[in-house]
């Protein structure tokens, strides 16, 4: 898809779809007070008609019969400088409403936004416009994507180009970002295998040269002493993989980021076997490692001038006679012992020794991102990521990034308190914590094997896919992601 930032005349801009905003009073903005006029009053009688909707973000398709503009799409606005969640709301329903069109230009910067510049505006914008587009078809025998190829934000002013332009490629980026994200979310468990996952970062670094993908497999992660993470690998017939993407868009010598990605392509539980409900969304429980996949595609499509390692822990949790056992015992490459107690805590299990492996590469900050509880979504629903962090100014900015976005995390504890719930018995440590606070005692154990490294930890068990009717993907926090990576800079 491609995006624009454009100082455009409505009476001239050649466009299938212009997207308009009206306020609570049926009040126009400067565009659409020109359609009206040009149109002899059609758009103000229509409203006075009402027939656009009252609640914030309804849309109303207006076909023009003359003019440059094929057709209008009015949306709702409270008032004509609206708070950032509200645009959020209109850049969304406005953007799913044209898909169905080739081509669209959006005029909705001619509202003000409290607290927002131009940049904001067009970043928003880009960002709903490229997720609304997005479609998963591959596995469908007659596909036919979204037709919406081209988006226009309207800039009102010609010195707020420039701004403009920079919130469009961001919003772009992350676009790209989470659409690679689904993607890879919404394939399914027998396609999208560890050895696939491996095989899509290896063809990426072919595209790219400062760009290097390394794959260490089951033999070179037992004689690196992955305990842990091979306790979960040994039961699956798929052999496992741990990946790291190394770009170096930046200077060199300047410390890494590092991104790592729970991978686990599909989850039953292993012997702790899940019940059958809803198991097959289990196929989402690689949406950490699609989510810094999308980020490393981002980046590099856009040449960016940082430097990001980003690891994905990929493996597939099952039961079979090669599997562990609770009460099981490995040691992990950090050298601590873990006595497993359920086998359906395995993201832990490969994370911690992905954690020990991302130490190698020096990081400035290692960030990891899992599907990692069931107690997350209980703890936060599908709104907020659960974020962890043992360095407050990293969360701070994360935190911010998030806001900023719209992709939103929310702080939880990491104090020594939840940590007495890991100790065992028999081992270091155990895989699972009692009934309470499970979110938090999943992040205490990784926690225990980031001491090296300012790190963060985010769970997206809830806010990582949609169930139900509109059951996929979200490619979150992809956003949050690039958010803060390019903030950086
Ligand atoms: N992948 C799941 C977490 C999950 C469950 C995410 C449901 C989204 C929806 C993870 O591997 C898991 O099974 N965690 C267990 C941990 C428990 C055994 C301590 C859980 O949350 O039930
Ligand atoms: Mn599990
Ligand atoms: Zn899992």
């Amino acid at each position: 898809m491609q995006f624009t930032a454009k100082v455009t005349d409505i009476s001239k801009q050649r466009t299938a779809c212009a997207i308009l905003a009206v306020d609570a009073k049926n009040k126009l903005t400067d565009s659409g007070n020109a359609i009206d006029k040009a149109s002899n009053g059609a758009l103000s009688k229509l409203l006075k008609r009402g027939d656009l909707g009252s609640a914030t973000a309804s849309t109303l398709l207006i076909p023009m019969l003359e003019g440059s503009v094929e057709r209008v799409l009015l949306v709702r606005a409270s008032k004509n400088s609206v708070n950032q969640a509200e645009f959020r709301k209109l850049a969304s329903a406005s953007a799913k409403a044209v898909t169905g069109f080739k081509e669209a230009t959006s005029y909705l910067t001619e509202l003000s936004v409290i607290e927002a510049d131009t940049d904001w505006q067009a970043q928003q914008l880009t960002l709903n416009a490229g997720l609304a587009s997005y479609k998963f078809t591959r596995c469908l025998s007659d596909a036919k994507p979204n037709p919406l190829e081209k988006f226009t934000v309207h800039v009102a002013d010609k010195k707020l180009l420039n701004t403009a332009q920079k919130g469009v490629e961001l919003g772009n980026a992350q676009a790209l970002g989470s659409n690679i994200a689904r993607e890879l979310g919404n394939l399914p468990g027998n396609i999208c295998t560890p050895s696939y996952l491996a095989s899509e970062a290896k063809a990426l670094a072919k595209k790219h040269a400062k760009l290097t993908t390394t794959v260490l497999d089951n033999k070179k992660m037992e004689s690196m002493g992955m305990g842990a993470f091979m306790s979960v690998a040994k039961g699956s017939d798929e052999p496992a993989a741990l990946i790291a993407m190394n770009y170096k868009g930046g200077k060199t010598g300047d410390k890494p980021i590092v991104l790592v990605g729970k991978g686990i392509t599909f989850d039953t539980g292993g012997i702790s076997l899940k019940p059958g409900m809803a198991m097959d969304e289990m196929k989402f429980d690689m949406c950490g490692a699609a989510s810094v996949f999308g980020v490393m595609h981002a980046l590099v499509e856009m040449q960016a001038p940082v430097n990001v390692v980003c690891i994905v822990a990929a493996a597939e949790n099952m039961p079979s006679g090669r599997a562990s056992k609770p009460g099981d015992i490995v040691t992990s490459m950090a050298g601590k012992t873990i006595e497993i107690l359920n086998t359906d805590a395995e993201g832990r299990l490969v994370l911690c020794d992905a954690l020990t492996y991302a130490g190698k590469f020096k990081p400035s900050v290692v960030i990891d991102v899992a599907t990692l509880t069931g107690a997350c979504v209980i703890a936060l629903g599908n709104h907020a990521t659960g974020l962890y962090a043992n360095q407050d100014k990293l969360a701070q900015d994360l935190l911010a990034a998030g806001e900023t976005t719209g992709d939103r995390a929310w702080q939880m504890p990491l104090w020594d308190e939840y940590h007495t719930a890991l100790k065992s018995n028999f081992a270091d440590l155990q895989n699972i914590g009692g009934r309470e606070a499970g979110s938090v005692t999943a992040a205490c154990f990784l926690s225990q094997f980031a001491t090296e490294y300012n790190w963060a930890h985010l769970d997206i068990a809830g806010s990582a896919w949609n169930s139900g009717a509109a059951k996929g993907a979200t490619g979150r926090p992809v956003p949050l992601l690039l958010q803060y990576i390019l903030n950086k800079k």
